[in-house]
């Protein structure tokens, strides 16, 4: 079962909270308030960085344990965030509620249209995760969960494009960050 499985990885306690650098990289983009999703939070690391900027913070998973070790970081740092154990499925996702969400290292093409609808106009997606073209093993191996080139972009065409980033092998591979696409969208007014 999905659930055991992710709750398996997250139980040994030996993870620490990944932050996607598409996110940190652009905090200057971010809205002073509003609503934001961290969707497939893991441990939640890109929804403390959305709540430490001041946003109201969802962060939504399949994995309980990986909620509990969020929610036990949320407190540590006087922070809240409203957490969700949750299967992701296209009608589990809301219309028009979010200023920004953000998607780091988990892809499944059968959201992407409720994701765009999830966010309210002028709303920001940030999205960052593996490509097929990776350079190591980081990731997962499946095709199914990695990113074709310029994949991002397409699946999210009718947001405006603001920032995109696929280095693939180009030049010298021992700099930038060769195994992942980071883009940003935005919702434009209809
Ligand atoms: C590789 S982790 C990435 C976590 C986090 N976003 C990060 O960047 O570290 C993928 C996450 O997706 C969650 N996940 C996988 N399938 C899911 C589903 N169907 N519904 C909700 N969450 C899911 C897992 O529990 C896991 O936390």
């Amino acid at each position: 079962m999905l659930q055991a499985k992710w709750d398996g990885i997250y139980a040994d306690n030996a993870h620490t909270p990944h932050i996607a650098e598409v996110l940190s990289a652009h905090l200057h983009l971010l809205p002073v308030r509003g609503r934001a999703l961290d969707l497939a939070c893991g441990l939640g690391g890109n929804a403390l960085m959305l709540a430490e900027q001041g946003l109201r913070v969802d962060a939504w998973d399949i994995s309980r344990v990986a909620l509990s070790h969020l929610q036990n970081q949320a407190e540590q740092h006087r922070l809240q965030i409203a957490t969700r154990q949750v299967v992701l499925t296209p009608d589990k996702l809301p219309r028009n509620r979010f200023d920004v969400i953000v998607i780091s290292r988990f892809l499944d093409r059968s959201l992407c249209n409720a994701i765009m609808a999830a966010l309210k106009t002028d709303g920001l997606l940030f999205y960052q995760t593996f490509i097929r073209h990776k350079l190591d093993q980081q990731g997962p191996s499946n095709p199914d969960y990695l990113l074709e080139c310029n994949e991002l972009p397409q699946l999210f065409s009718p947001l405006t494009l603001v920032f995109y980033q696929e280095y693939a092998r180009i030049g010298d591979l021992r700099h930038g960050n060769r195994n992942e696409a980071c883009y940003i969208g935005q919702k434009p007014t209809r």
